[in-house]
């Protein structure tokens, strides 16, 4: 599903965190949005998610606006993870991929939690779902455990899964790598780049990361925010070899730094 910012500034108070935000995201395609603590990154999720109104510009997905509201996101193909991880304690691993599944079924998940009537053919086609998410992420294993008991690698995993339960045809990932060993970074890269290709090929993958292997190993595009506007973006090399990605996580250009270096 293709989505696209057109010219999207947000404010908060006197604080501009997003300056006139363009950028497009092509289904099947897997975009990562990078930049310093403060560019802006969450706030333009949340700006996608409905969490926070523009003052200006304007949003479409497949050509057609999205006026979002975070309630209604998964009727709009849209799921996102959270930055940390955000599982429910009081369910089973298996249930909180459910939760994320439970606009799919007719009867709804939250009736059954609640000890309503439901439709037994609807709880068991959850069930299924959840469980084909859990292993795709390699998590099935802890379907029934408490996300609490679980390695945090883990239950990032199955936040992971939660998300795609709602089989969305756009994943919104902000900072999945958070909290990961070096293994764990690699492994959850591969993870993301077949995010595409298990959904049909048609999810695209917003991925707002700080590591930055990891942006470089799995990203088709990357667009880079400094003080809420577009600095650069282009393919992982383009952006690698674009001084003003270095300027904005140095803060200053090299040659600055140089010339105020005591002698
Ligand atoms: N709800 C909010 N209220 C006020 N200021 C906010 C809010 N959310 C973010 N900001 C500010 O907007 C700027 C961008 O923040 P954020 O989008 O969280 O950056 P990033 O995710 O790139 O670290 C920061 O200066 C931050 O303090
Ligand atoms: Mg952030």
């Amino acid at each position: 599903m293709a989505l696209a910012l057109h010219g999207i500034t947000a404010r908060f108070g006197g604080l501009v965190a997003l300056d006139d935000v363009s950028m497009r995201v092509e289904p099947g395609r897997i975009v990562g949005v990078i930049g310093p603590n403060g560019a802006g990154k969450t706030t333009l999720f949340n700006v996608v998610c409905g969490f926070v109104t523009p003052s200006s510009g304007s949003l479409t997905l497949d050509g057609a606006p999205l006026r979002p509201r975070p309630h209604r996101l998964t009727a709009h193909g849209i799921a996102r993870t959270l930055q940390g991880v955000g599982l429910f304690d009081g369910l089973t691993v298996l249930e909180n991929v459910m939760a994320g599944a439970s606009h799919t079924a007719r009867a709804g998940f939250v009736p059954a939690l609640l000890g309503l009537p439901r439709s037994d053919r609807d709880e068991r086609r959850l069930r299924e779902l959840a469980m084909r998410c859990l292993t795709e992420v390699g998590a099935a294993e802890h379907a029934a455990a408490a996300p609490a008991t679980l390695p945090y690698a883990v239950r990032k995993r199955v936040a992971l899964a939660r998300a795609l339960a709602a089989r969305p045809r756009l994943l919104l990932l902000d900072e999945p790598a958070g909290g990961l060993g070096a293994e764990e970074v690699e492994e959850l890269g591969q993870l993301i780049r077949s995010l595409p290709r298990q959904s049909g090929g048609e999810c695209a993958v917003v991925l707002v990361e700080h590591h930055m292997d990891l942006v470089m190993a799995v990203c088709d595009e990357i667009v880079v925010l400094d003080f809420g506007r577009v600095v650069a973006a282009g393919t992982p090399d383009e952006v690698r070899d674009n001084p003003a990605v270095a300027e904005a996580y140095l803060g200053a250009d090299v040659s600055t730094v140089d010339a105020e270096a005591p002698a």
